[in-house]
């Protein structure tokens, strides 16, 4: 079996179209833009990368865009108050804090000062909670983007057995979420697990987002399966690598992603489809 690639950076592009029409129809109804702010601390230079993307997104989109770029040396109590600031801003509609963020900030109480109707992230622990509740609000990006790739393919999700390698707070445990959600018996491993290799070879879904380049080997891939590669290193050539042996799983599996071009973009997409839809929450936004 040679697997087909599921061309992220396409189905974006697709997506995009989409949300241009209906940021038209908020203007065409005396509506404001949707608007997204992403708060960017400190110089880190792939953190500068995927910002700039983002805004370019925004532009193409129709959406209003700012982008605070504020000083590495700034102290927790200033960056709390632009984020009340933020939340108290009627021309933004959802904001992010672009992490990693220096290491003297404590991130989590950063977080959980973001108005939830505003964390377009999806990582403030109300919406978390609501997903892992069934009643899923403002969804992290990269998961929700992955469940799009996966809705591509065609793929039922009920009773598959889906195993995602990692259980990080931003993504490895909210995936498991929405899987568990769209109807998967979901395993998750993490560096305590024994056998990682064989919780992949059950997998009909097999999600990997760890940052190892070469981990996902051929023979890890179960006939047929689905194969989403979130995982994203440079390489001192600056070369991007998944975690999965592409050539290697493209050969039994059903369906892969490439790195990069693959999850990248749907994660920008979820990104603009949560802004999208807090700004459709908001009451009264002309
Ligand atoms: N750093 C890398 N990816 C992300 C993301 O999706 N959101 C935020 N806030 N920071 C990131």
């Amino acid at each position: 079996m040679t697997a087909q690639v599921l061309d992220g950076k396409a189905i974006a592009a697709a997506c995009r179209r989409d949300i241009r029409q209906a940021v038209q129809r908020r203007l065409g109804a005396g509506l404001r833009p949707p608007g997204l702010a992403v708060v960017l601390v400190g110089d880190d230079a792939a953190s500068e990368v995927y910002v700039n993307a983002k805004a370019r997104d925004c532009r193409q989109v129709g959406f209003h865009s700012v982008v605070e770029r504020i000083a590495a040396t700034v102290a927790q109590e200033a960056l709390e108050a632009r984020i009340l600031a933020l939340n108290a801003d009627t021309s933004i509609h959802g904001f992010l804090v672009q992490l990693p963020l220096p290491e003297h900030i404590d991130a989590n109480r950063i977080i959980d000062l973001i108005d939830p109707a505003k964390d377009v992230d999806g990582f403030h622990p109300y919406n978390i909670g609501r997903l892992a509740l069934r009643r899923p609000a403002l969804r992290s990006c990269t998961p929700m983007g992955v469940m799009l790739l996966l809705d591509r393919t065609g793929m039922e999700c009920r009773g598959a057995q889906a195993t995602v390698i990692s259980a990080s707070n931003h993504i490895g445990r909210p995936m498991s979420l929405e899987l568990l959600q769209a109807g998967c018996t979901v395993t998750v491993t993490h560096r305590f697990t024994r056998d990682v290799a064989a919780a992949a070879r059950q997998a009909d879904i097999l999600i990997s987002a760890v940052g190892k380049p070469g981990l996902v080997q051929g023979d890890w891939i179960k006939p047929g399966a689905v194969v989403i590669d979130v995982g994203i290193t440079r390489d001192e050539r600056g070369k991007l690598h998944g975690d999965v042996d592409f050539d290697a799983a493209a050969k039994a599996a059903a369906w892969i992603t490439p790195v990069p071009g693959g999850v990248g973009p749907m994660t920008r997409v979820a990104l603009l489809l949560n802004t999208l839809q807090a700004a459709d929450e908001v009451l009264d936004d002309g």
